[in-house]
């Protein structure tokens, strides 16, 4: 694996999967996600693994999917290539996924730590959908997911104008589960994985896939919807301006077209 490195001794039980594209911020290719998917699914397999800890560097958890890889295709390419369908592969991982983040949580890495069962996040974090700046919306859960966290009108705000939040907000939020210093996230990842792979690994298990019953009720739809109309967003002349913008380094200039 080139973007992906999985350290199961790290403790007993706890395997820790951490995104490793350091330059470019843990942008989230589809290399990058497809690792990520075969790492996870092989760590379910493994009975030896009880708890899974997902996490990126002090700078950034991950900033996104990444846009140089998707500034120009069309609206059909993306609905062939059809990237995200490999996040529904990850979310149907049994086992119990802590995301320790620091740094950037952006778009797809917002996403990404929100699909996972439990936040732990450290001062540093930043958490945010900003897709809009760059002409499109959230692809891969977050118009779901974030609403679903942290009410609509929370939702609808930082969707809409994609503003980044600290990891205080996002704790007062209910986004996160515990803000520590950024010396401390991975070990207070480590800490509540160390308490949950004392459980049973069937009652574990159980619980997980009910309490995401409660929560992903009518998700299916929505993923979907949301998947179309973000794939919709690249026939925009927006969307090119949007990307480019971001590679060029300037202001996106928004036609409405
Ligand atoms: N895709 C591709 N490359 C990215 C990236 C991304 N999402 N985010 C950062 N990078 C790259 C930058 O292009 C840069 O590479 P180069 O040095 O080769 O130019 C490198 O990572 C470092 O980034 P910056 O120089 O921009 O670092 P910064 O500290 O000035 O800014 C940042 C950091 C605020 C996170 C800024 O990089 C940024 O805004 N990134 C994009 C965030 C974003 O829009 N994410 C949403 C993507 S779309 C999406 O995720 C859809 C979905 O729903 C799945």
């Amino acid at each position: 694996m080139e973007f992906i490195k999985v350290t199961e001794q790290h403790e007993p039980a706890i395997a820790l999967v951490q995104l490793y594209r350091p330059k470019e911020l843990n942008a989230l290719s589809p290399q990058l996600m497809q690792e990520l998917r075969d790492a996870l699914q092989q760590l379910d397999r493994n009975d030896a693994v009880r708890a899974i800890i997902i996490t990126g560097n002090e700078q950034a958890f991950a900033a996104g999917a990444d846009i140089k890889q998707m500034a120009d295709k069309s609206a059909i390419d993306m609905l062939l290539i059809d990237q995200f369908s490999t996040w529904d592969q990850i979310r149907k991982v049994k086992k119990p996924i802590i995301a320790a983040v620091s740094g950037f949580a952006l778009g797809g890495g917002c996403e990404l730590a929100m699909m996972c069962d439990m936040i732990i996040a450290s001062e540093t974090a930043k958490f945010g959908q900003p897709e809009i700046k760059i002409g499109v919306i959230p692809g891969a859960g977050g118009t779901q997911r974030l609403t679903k966290a942290v009410g609509k009108a929370k939702a609808m705000e930082l969707v809409l104008t994609g503003r980044f939040i600290g990891a205080e907000e996002a704790l007062s939020y209910g986004l996160v589960n515990k803000v520590v210093p950024v010396e401390m996230y991975l070990y207070e990842a480590i800490q509540l994985a160390k308490e949950i792979v004392q459980m049973s690994p069937i009652a574990v298990q159980l619980a997980k896939e009910a309490v995401n019953r409660s929560f992903e009720t009518h998700l299916d739809e929505g993923l979907s919807f949301e998947r179309k109309n973000f794939y919709l967003t690249f026939a925009s002349e927006d969307q090119k301006e949007g990307m480019k913008a971001f590679m060029e380094r300037r202001k996106a200039d928004f036609k409405g077209k």
